[in-house]
């Protein structure tokens, strides 16, 4: 039989970071790739307990199907910890998804026809670029510097559907746009007219100071803002929110619907059982101490092993380090030296648009613990002081 398969089908790719993955499932590599929160942050007891309460109080309502939208007291949960944060949210605006990259999924759906123009930063979360590029978007890329997008670079974007931001901790980089750079980029895309979608899967995961108030906060109606519970309590509960104006709701709910009817009531349930109470007060300063204690390890071993010549920035939340070698080495190219000196990264190229970078990649410090990230660093530093010398 010969499949005529759809245009976009052309569009999906595999995922280069769940590629990589696979190498790093090989026993004895050291993988800083991919963005797993660390395993001994995941409330295996509070999620046990609230697991048996929800089967012991409503069982027949959470293994039953459910709304689209999302379970009532999640939605006003999620309402609640925004407001706090300065954003003015209505719980009716809340559609809960099954992991925040549906509702990037959505996003697309709804807002992209072929050829329509999208803006994103350079780089930007590979995810996204993948959820987009099937609903054929010509992406517009945003040079950016070390506080994050520059808002001249939101004047190429002029008649684009939308601005993908990621203020917090971005994926790949690390960069947290402060206070005022926040300010000019919204009120630069109002004049405009550029919509807003926000992704925020990592402003929780502060160190020392919590990140300034989101975008979303700022621009009203002209922000879509999408959250997680992936890095605050478990990726594997599937469970994020868009929070979207009125106007966009019920389309992004029928795209949903569309998609898989709702997301797992259980989950939500479950889920919601755990934080209703205050949990995250607790969970969250014990997640950032580790966090941080492994950023700390991770600085410390990439300034002891990386050879001169290479640049990194320190975040200051989040997951990943973002390292910049010497112009004109190929990150890429390196990767199968570094998985054969037992460790893996993830290389930049695959979160650019367009005109990669070929000589950047990511690293994780939240995955493995300090010994393992002091030895993956370690033998990254000699792959790199390797490939240096035969240059010479
Ligand atoms: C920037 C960003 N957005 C969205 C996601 C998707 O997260 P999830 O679907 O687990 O909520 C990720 C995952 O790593 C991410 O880094």
């Amino acid at each position: 039989m010969t499949w005529t398969m759809a245009r976009r089908a052309g569009r999906l790719n595999p995922s280069t970071i769940r590629e990589i993955l696979k190498i790093t499932e090989r026993p004895g590599i050291i993988s800083l790739a991919g963005g797993l929160p660390s395993a001994d942050t995941f409330p295996v007891a509070a999620m046990a307990e609230a697991t048996a309460r929800v089967l012991r109080d409503c069982p027949r309502e959470a293994l039953q199907y459910a709304a689209s939208e999302g379970f009532g007291p999640l939605r006003e949960w999620v309402a609640a910890e925004l407001g706090a944060q300065g954003m003015q949210v209505d719980a009716s605006q809340v559609l809960i998804t099954t992991g925040s990259q549906q509702g990037l999924d959505l996003v697309g759906k709804v807002l992209i026809d072929p050829g329509s123009r999208v803006a994103v930063e350079h780089p930007t979360y590979l995810g996204a670029l993948q959820a987009f590029a099937p609903y054929e978007a010509e992406f517009v890329p945003i040079e950016g510097d070390d506080d994050g997008p520059l808002p001249d670079g939101l004047q190429a974007a002029r008649g684009a559907r939308f601005v993908y931001l990621l203020p917090n901790f971005q994926n790949p980089t690390g960069r947290c746009v402060p206070a005022g750079r926040r300010d000019v980029l919204v009120a630069r895309a109002a004049e405009l007219g550029l919509p807003i979608v926000e992704d925020n899967p990592y402003g929780d995961l502060w160190f020392d100071a919590p990140p300034p108030a989101p975008l979303s906060a700022r621009a009203g109606d002209a922000a879509v803002y999408l959250g997680s519970f992936s890095k605050v309590l478990a990726p594997g509960l599937r469970l994020g929110y868009v929070v979207a104006p009125k106007r966009l709701y019920p389309k992004l709910l029928q795209a949903k619907q569309a998609a898989d009817l709702h997301t797992p009531g259980f989950n939500q349930r479950v889920a919601h059982e755990v934080i209703r109470n205050g949990f995250l007060d607790t969970h969250l300063p014990q997640v950032r101490a580790r966090y941080k204690v492994q950023r700390d390890a991770m600085r410390a071993a990439l300034d002891k092993h990386l050879p001169a010549g290479c640049r990194f920035n320190v975040p200051a939340g989040g997951m990943f380090f973002w390292v910049e070698l010497p112009s004109g080495m190929d990150a890429g190219a390196l990767l199968p030296k570094a998985v054969d000196a037992g460790m893996a990264f993830v290389p930049g190229a695959p979160f650019y648009c367009h005109a990669p970078r070929l000589n950047t990649l990511r690293l994780s410090f939240v995955t493995v613990p300090p010994p393992q990230i002091d030895q993956g660093v370690a033998a990254l530093g000699g792959v790199l002081g390797a490939a240096l010398e035969a240059r010479r």
